[in-house]
């Protein structure tokens, strides 16, 4: 028993490897930020840019209007298009605030963050008294990145962060993208 378990896991990690790290690929297609509060957030800019076949990059700025914010929590949700977008598997709610002060506590969150704060200016800790920026963040790492550890089935998704500040959504943040398997 514990060998054809055994077997099984090999199997199973090498169909991963297979599918995610060779043929795979995930385009991203649209990028929507929305201010749902605008007397505590305004979308300066947010969008995508496709310089050549290989360098396309997400620059967002949003003004902050409520000035310092110290409680900040993202929700984050995976949606598969099917008929309509629909919940799929991910579903994750992280107090930036504490993740920031003590970022080891939580490896899966650091392992992105690792990535984002290259490209952002939320590398510190709360309070946030300035702009949030993300500048030219190139997703194509991103690309390599998600599907390396987030193995899932060809489709179009949806991947939306909503920016929740003191108890209440503020900003969502909706990034489409198609994954093709070959
Ligand atoms: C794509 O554009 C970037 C930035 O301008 C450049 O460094 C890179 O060499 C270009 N790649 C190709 C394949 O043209
Ligand atoms: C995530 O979970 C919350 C509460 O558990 C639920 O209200 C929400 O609909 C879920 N969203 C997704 C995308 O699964
Ligand atoms: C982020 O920047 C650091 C330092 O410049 C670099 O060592 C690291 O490889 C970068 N991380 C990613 C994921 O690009």
């Amino acid at each position: 028993m514990a060998i054809k378990l055994n077997l099984f896991v090999a199997f199973l990690m090498i169909y991963i490897y297979y599918i995610t790290e060779v043929y795979s690929r995930l385009e991203v297609t649209n990028i929507q930020c929305k201010s749902l509060d605008k007397d505590f957030a305004l979308i300066e800019n947010c969008f995508l840019k496709s310089v050549n076949r290989s360098y396309k990059y997400i620059s967002i700025k949003v003004n902050l209007l409520q000035k310092p914010v110290t409680n900040v929590k993202v929700h984050f949700g995976l949606y598969q298009r099917l008929n309509g977008y629909k919940p799929f598997l991910y579903n994750i709610t992280l107090d930036a605030c504490k993740f920031l002060k003590s970022p080891k506590s939580n490896p899966v969150a650091l392992y992105f963050y690792n990535y984002f704060k290259n490209f952002s200016n939320m590398q510190h800790p709360c309070p946030y008294d300035h702009d949030i920026i993300v500048d030219k963040m190139s997703y194509d790492s991103i690309n390599n990145m998600a599907t390396k550890v987030l193995p899932f089935p060809e489709g179009n998704y949806m991947f939306e962060t909503d920016w929740i500040s003191y108890g209440i959504r503020r900003a969502v943040v909706k990034l489409y993208s198609s994954l093709t398997t070959y």
